[in-house]
C-alpha cells in the first residue's frame, strides 16, 4: 500500500492528536517535543508525518504535498481551500466570538474595526449579517487591539475565556464552533481511497462513536 503524507498542525492540540492517533495503534516512534526534526514516520511506516505551522496544514493538503491534514477548524474556515473535512476529532474544542469593552453598540451603517487573526472569517461574519466593517489583521494577542484604542472589537477564539476575562472584554456574539479536524486532498481521496478510509475507521473506532 503506498504510504500517506500526514500534515500535523504543530501547537496546542499535536499532543492530543499524537495520543489519539496512539490510541489507534498509529504511533511515531521518533516523534518528541523537543526534537528539531519536521518528518516523522510511523512505526508501521505507513504514514510520514510532516510538522508544520497550524496555517500552513490546508496549503500542504490543497497542493497534495500532504495527502491528509489534522488542524482546527478555525484554520480551515480562514483557509477557504478545496479540500475534503471528512472527520471530527473531537479535540481542541473552542469557538469564534466577537468581544469588545463593554458597550459596543454594532449599528448598522455605521463602519466598525475589527481585529483579527481571521481577515476572511471576520469579513464572511459582518457581510452576512449586513454589517459593515473594515478588518485590521494581527497575528496573535489579538485582545489588545480594543484596549488601546486601535479596533472596536475583535474576532478571535475562546477556550476558557481567561483572556477575554483578564483583558477586561465582553462577548458581543458567538460565531462558530471549532475543533480539530481531519482534512482531505481531493486527488488522494480518489488515489488513495482504502488507505484514507482504514485511517478513518481506525480512528473513528477510538472516538467511541462520538463521531
Ligand atoms: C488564543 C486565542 C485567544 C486565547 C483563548 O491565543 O487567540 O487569545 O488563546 O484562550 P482562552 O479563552 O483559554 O484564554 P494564543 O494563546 O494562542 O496566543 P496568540 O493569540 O497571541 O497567538
Ligand atoms: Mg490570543
Amino acid at each position: 500500500m503506498a504510504q500517506l503524507t500526514l500534515a500535523l498542525a504543530k501547537g496546542r492540540t499535536a499532543k492530543e492528536s499524537l495520543r489519539l492517533m496512539a490510541k489507534a495503534n498509529i504511533t511515531f516512534p521518533d516523534f518528541h517535543e523537543k526534537s528539531r526534526k519536521l518528518v516523522f514516520y510511523s512505526e508501521d511506516q505507513s504514514i510520514k508525518m510532516i510538522y508544520v505551522k497550524a496555517v500552513d496544514v490546508t496549503t500542504y493538503v490543497e497542493q497534495g504535498a500532504a495527502d491528509i491534514g489534522i488542524v482546527g477548524r478555525d484554520n480551515i474556515l480562514e483557509a477557504e481551500a478545496d479540500l475534503y473535512e471528512l472527520l471530527d476529532l473531537n479535540l481542541g474544542k473552542c469557538r469564534f466570538v466577537i468581544a469588545s469593552l463593554k458597550d459596543l453598540q454594532i449599528m448598522k451603517g455605521k463602519k466598525i474595526k475589527v481585529a483579527s487573526k481571521y481577515p476572511n472569517v471576520t469579513k464572511k461574519y459582518f457581510s452576512r449579517n449586513g454589517l459593515t466593517a473594515e478588518t485590521i489583521k494581527l497575528n496573535g494577542s489579538v485582545e489588545l487591539a480594543p484596549i488601546i484604542g486601535m479596533a472596536d472589537c475583535i474576532l478571535d477564539i475562546v477556550e476558557t475565556g481567561n483572556t477575554i476575562k483578564e483583558n477586561g472584554l465582553t462577548i458581543l456574539d458567538d460565531v462558530e464552533h471549532i475543533s480539530t479536524r481531519l482534512v482531505v486532498n481531493k486527488a488522494s481521496f480518489a488515489t488513495k481511497t482504502d488507505q484514507i478510509q482504514q485511517l478513518i475507521r481506525q480512528l473513528k473506532a477510538v472516538l467511541g462513536g462520538t463521531e
